[in-house]
């Protein structure tokens, strides 16, 4: 769908790296560029008609961001990125609301930004870290979660869309058991929320966390969403202009309401206008639409693949466009190589979830993670690439 929206896709290229990062279609980029082009101004510092129209469309963002996952638009924080968004979560509000021996429950697929930060706070003020185990599709569900929650249980925490196995987390039932048990439950939806609905009311999530390039928009810039009277408790990571009301001699200071309180300093002016671009790009296809699409095409690769009979595949069954595999004996970086080969672009490696080994009992895989603007010839080419992948040696070497 919508290729010719992409530059990127005009060069001979097969672009499953989606999970990583995404390309970003033309409307997105000229948006960028008319900001820095014919509008180029601070925000809410300026009252000249450059200054206007940038505070204008920088602020409307939260609206577009309210209206994608059903939350309010004071609930809306701008950020560097799902990374920076966990961080917040986990050093604004959890340190100041956990207390040594609570519970926190994750689990081994989660990426890094949903496990060092609590590791970090582990160390601070020792909280208790329980890793809920997969099942034996190496999925979470609620079953096994209920298994390792305890009276000292305060937090859940998770990936709704895991970055390598693709599962998606049952986030309704989740959440409204959190909320039945005043569990707080906090969702990284970086995976999720560029492929899918989400709801963030309607799913009981306390905070979610998501980047702008993983879903058409520019790099470094991200959201946390957070429920109001959980924002109203949180402390500011960064203190500057933009998020006070005053500050005297006498050491007093006052700050803005939430949720300017948390956007000290200059902010990612231009990449907030992107997004926006974004937001309403995506909506314009319709996430549902986009997901389903997905889905085909995952059917449609894995009905390709399944007489390859050299290819370990960990994820058929998921509801997501991700899949992970190995061609059996072959380091999965070698297959990336050998796939580049053939300009065609995937990840390989851990992908950041370091402890999955501990389930997969396999360190390395290769991921494919797609988007709407792939479509079957991009699987054809990738099928056939791997159908003769006997010779990866000859070509890589
Ligand atoms: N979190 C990103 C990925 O899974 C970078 O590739």
């Amino acid at each position: 769908m919508n290729r010719e929206d992409f530059p990127m896709l005009k060069k001979d290229i097969v672009y499953f790296d989606n999970g990583a990062t995404t390309l970003k279609p033309k409307v997105v980029i000229d948006s960028i560029n008319k900001y820095y082009k014919e509008h180029t101004a601070n925000i809410h510092r300026g009252d000249y008609e450059a200054a206007v129209k940038t505070n204008e469309l920088y602020d409307g963002v939260r609206e577009l961001v309210s209206k994608l996952v059903n939350c309010n638009s004071d609930e809306v924080i701008y950020t560097s990125g799902a990374t920076m968004s966990l961080n917040m979560v986990v050093f604004g509000y959890m340190k100041k609301h956990l207390k040594k021996g609570d519970e926190v429950l994750l689990n081994k697929a989660e990426h890094a930004s949903n496990v060092l930060p609590w590791i970090k706070l582990r160390e601070e003020i020792g909280i208790v870290i329980k890793y809920v185990p997969l099942n034996k599709n190496y999925e979470l569900t609620l079953d096994n979660i209920k298994k390792y929650v305890t009276n000292k249980t305060k937090v859940i925490s998770l990936a709704h869309v895991s970055n390598v196995i693709g599962d998606v987390r049952d986030v309704k039932s989740i959440g409204k058991y959190c909320r039945d048990n005043k569990i707080l439950f906090n969702v990284d939806g970086a995976q999720s929320v560029p492929h899918m609905k989400v709801d963030f009311k309607d799913s009981n999530i306390d905070f979610l966390s998501f980047s702008g390039h993983k879903m058409c928009g520019p790099t470094v810039v991200g959201i946390l969403v957070g429920r109001k009277e959980l924002l109203e408790e949180m402390e500011p990571l960064f203190y500057g202009g933009g998020m006070n009301s005053f500050f005297e001699e006498d050491y007093s200071y006052e700050l803005k309401s939430i949720p300017t309180r948390f956007e000290a300093g200059t902010p990612p002016i231009a990449e907030v206008i992107g997004l926006g671009e974004a937001i309403k790009y995506l909506q314009k296809i319709g996430m549902d639409k986009i997901h389903d699409y997905e889905i085909e095409l995952k059917k449609y690769l894995l009905e390709k693949i399944k007489d390859i009979d050299n290819l370990i595949v960990y994820n058929k069954n998921t509801d997501s466009g991700i899949i992970a595999f190995n061609i059996d004996g072959v380091f999965a970086q070698d297959s990336a190589v050998y796939l580049n080969h053939y300009n065609i672009y995937v990840r390989a490696g851990n992908h950041c979830a370091k402890m999955l080994k501990d389930e997969l009992s396999i360190k390395n895989t290769v991921r494919i993670s797609m988007y709407f603007y792939n479509n079957k010839e991009d699987i054809d080419k990738l099928v056939e690439v791997l159908k003769n992948s006997k010779d990866i040696f000859k070509v890589i070497i």
